[in-house]
């Protein structure tokens, strides 16, 4: 990358000078100054590798204004139970918000695991909850969502947190008319603000879960190696075509990605053989995700996996279901610029 190419990033980025050394650092965390930029920009300085490095991944995806989010919504699901689903929806979001976009994590499980393991602790959202300052209390309309979005010790990745209180939100929503639209009305002014919203789903297909799947674009399906789960997702594809039939037609299936892979236990391969013979022509299936206790000992230290490990087994999955998100995001930030919302029965 010579300086004129540096300079030609920049203005596609709309960024000044100094805007431009603000967001670098962020990415990197460094303290560059508008001065360095500009000794880069006119070759009086060379780019050190690892600046030329950290842009490369961020130009991937920033054919695009970054002054408005591209607003593409990602519901991580499946009706089953400890699939991984947090663990995927936290990781991706880490590895988004490492890439330069703008990432905001909705904690849609009233167990709040997400909320946890970015690291707000229980005793935090108990006193959330009681200020009115959850997801809850934003999704049936309590508290404006601005009090509600937390920022993260990840740079550019926020948080929607998630409470016990969230359990109410079933029934509440349920009574409701237009109840099945109320996240996608609560996270519409969101999309303009954040390039990525990762939707992490609860273990059930309730009114939360369906909510999520009408505020989505993509459906992004964690399944484990294991006969159970693989079951479960013959539900889950009952319950999308309900969803695009009635409100939301636009829903893709982004992918399946198989989790908790151990190659060596023939169960398991024999499950993503199964798992590749039922579903393989209908989505993409991303390569499987070992399962390695480095994420249990995460979860377990309420962190994310890559965060703390970022060669951890699993991390070339999450970077392939980042690019592709990014990509489309490419393609949709050129035919259209302001996503809309699709809901409405
Ligand atoms: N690749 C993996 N290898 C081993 N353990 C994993 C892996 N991914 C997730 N886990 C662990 O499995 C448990 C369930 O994962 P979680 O992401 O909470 O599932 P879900 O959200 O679907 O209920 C957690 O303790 C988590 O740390
Ligand atoms: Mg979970």
């Amino acid at each position: 990358m010579t300086g004129e190419d540096l300079r030609a990033l920049r203005e596609r980025l709309h960024m000044t000078q100094l805007e431009f050394a603000t967001w670098l650092n962020e990415l990197m965390g460094r303290r560059y100054d508008k001065q360095k930029i500009s000794r880069w920009e006119t070759d009086r300085e060379r780019l050190p590798r690892e600046v030329l490095g950290a842009l490369s991944v961020a130009a991937l995806g920033v054919d695009r204004s970054p002054r408005r989010g591209l607003g593409i919504t990602v519901a991580v699901a499946l009706q089953k139970g400890g699939t991984a689903k947090t663990a995927t929806a936290i990781n991706l979001c880490y590895v988004l918000a490492r890439a330069g976009n703008r990432v905001l994590l909705v904690d849609a499980d009233s167990q709040g695991n997400a909320t946890v393991h970015v690291g707000i602790p229980q005793t935090r959202v108990v006193e959330l909850s009681k200020q009115g300052k959850t997801h809850y209390h934003a999704l049936v309309g309590k508290s404006p969502l601005a009090d509600v979005i937390l920022s993260t010790d990840v740079p550019s990745l926020d948080l929607i947190p998630a409470s016990i209180a969230l359990a109410a939100a079933e029934a509440e929503l349920y009574h409701e008319p237009t109840g099945i639209n109320a996240m996608a009305d609560m996270l519409a002014p969101m999309r303009e603000v954040y390039d990525f919203i990762i939707i992490d789903c609860a273990p059930t297909l309730g009114m939360i879960t369906s909510n999520a799947l009408v505020a989505a674009q993509y459906l992004l399906i964690p399944c484990q190696t294991e006969a159970h789960a693989i079951l479960g997702l013959e539900h889950l594809s009952e319950t999308i075509a309900k969803i695009r039939r009635r409100s939301n037609p636009d829903l893709q299936i982004l992918g399946i990605v198989p989790t908790m892979y151990s190659a060596r236990q023939s169960q398991d391969r024999a499950s993503l053989d199964d798992l590749q013979a039922l579903w393989g022509q209908q989505a993409r299936m991303f390569e499987p995700i070992p399962r390695s206790t480095v994420y249990s000992q995460a979860a377990a230290a309420n962190s994310i996996t890559l965060a703390g490990d970022p060669g951890a087994p699993g991390v070339e999955t999450f970077v392939e279901i980042a690019r592709s998100l990014m990509q489309s995001g490419g393609q949709l930030a050129q035919t259209s610029p302001a996503p809309e919302v699709t809901h409405g029965a």
